[in-house]
């Protein structure tokens, strides 16, 4: 299966993950009803292996970056190939899948996250054999040192953001996204060939919402939106957007969506966001605390504050005329959510832990 979209992918999940199943798009009649609009479909990415979407883009780009490695060094021995490391920062799913695709491919990972994250996150990526490092500071000076270390250590940096346009890896994380667009170009088509007029999707530096602007777009209602939803102390998106680069927010960025607490958006993503003419918005901290109790009321899945976050933001734009009206939302709009994670506690890093290791040298799928 080839991408729907300009970011590129030539590989397919089942090389990847197998016995890949696509994660269900669930029809919630009830959140149409408490948003005053016509239809409301929800994407469940709590049934993703690892709980949540980030294993599309970190694992994915982890594993090619691997594979090039490799191919740039022919005369490398199954022990260098161990000697290997792998550095990224991250709020705690990006680090997950990273460290997953290391443990996966035999080689080491060491993930640089805010000293603030949550231990249950921490636990689950120590779970894999990957080095933690606890860093005083945000996400975005997590970013900093990682990037350092794996200039100054020789290692190889997955990143799942940038200041470069055209970084490869990023890119790479963003088309491996695009496993999720297509799998809802098929569900929307066998739900009657439904063409969404708004798309309601969280951001933390921006690339999942510019993965579903890039390959969505097609397949939305001629004046369909996409609104990027995120917390309003960490609304880096929003101010990129305004400001046509992206420029990092001050604060210290909590927030109870802790999977978007980032001050600098990523720039690859920036660049689609803006051609595909993006709006945003910010929701309150007590609208994001209130997502996973409204989604699970409605007959849906368990998240979090990250993970339902896109909900929170249609119900508080349904609610104030205003911004209502500025999104364009009325009784004939059908929109789409993303639940982009489960509960952390309860989702169980199947993926990483079930698959055997990968001798080198690796398998030859082309990822
Ligand atoms: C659960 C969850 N939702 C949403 C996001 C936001 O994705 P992005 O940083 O690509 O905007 C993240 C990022 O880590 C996440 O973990």
């Amino acid at each position: 299966m080839k991408s729907s979209s300009n970011l590129s992918r030539d590989w397919n999940p089942g090389d990847i993950w197998e016995g890949y199943q696509a994660t269900s798009l669930l029809e919630m009649p009830g959140l149409a009803r408490a948003a005053g609009v016509a239809r409301v479909f929800v994407k469940n990415e709590a049934e993703r292996p690892l709980g949540n979407f980030k294993v599309l883009g970190g694992m994915a780009a982890a594993l090619r970056a691997i594979r090039r490695h490799a191919m740039n060094s022919p005369n490398a021995d199954g022990a260098a190939h161990r000697r290997l490391r792998l550095v990224c920062a991250s709020d705690g799913n990006h680090g997950l899948a990273v460290a997953s695709a290391a443990q996966r491919a035999g080689v080491r990972a060491t993930v640089y996250l805010p000293h603030d994250v949550n231990p249950v996150r921490v636990d689950r990526i120590r779970a894999t054999g990957a080095d933690i490092v606890l860093v005083d500071g945000t996400y975005d000076d997590a970013v900093q040192c990682a990037q350092a270390a794996a200039l100054a250590e020789d290692c190889l940096l997955v990143p799942d953001t940038t200041p470069d346009a055209d970084h490869p890896v990023v890119k790479d994380v963003m088309a491996g996204y695009g496993v999720l667009t297509d799998e809802l170009i098929c569900q929307l088509a066998a739900a009657g060939n439904v063409q969404p007029t708004h798309a309601f999707i969280q951001a933390g530096v921006g690339g999942l919402a510019a993965a579903i602007a890039e390959g969505l777009h097609a397949h939305m209602h001629a004046a369909g939106r996409l609104v990027v939803v995120e917390p309003h102390g960490a609304a880096c998106v929003a101010r990129a957007l305004r400001e046509g680069r992206p420029v990092r927010i001050e604060g210290d960025l909590r927030t109870t969506a802790e999977m978007l607490a980032c001050g600098l958006a990523s720039a690859p993503a920036l660049e689609i966001l803006l051609r595909h003419r993006a709006q945003s918005m910010r929701v309150t901290e007590s609208e994001l605390e209130a997502g996973p109790a409204q989604l699970l009321a409605a007959g849906g899945p368990a998240s979090t504050p990250s993970g339902a976050a896109g909900l929170a933001g249609l119900l508080a734009a349904s609610r104030q005329p205003e911004q209502r009206e500025r999104c364009g939302l009325d009784a004939g709009s059908i929109v789409l959510l993303v639940v982009t994670e489960g509960p952390p506690d309860v989702t169980t890093a199947s993926t990483a832990q079930d698959t055997d290791v990968h001798p080198f040298p690796l398998p030859s799928p082309a990822y």
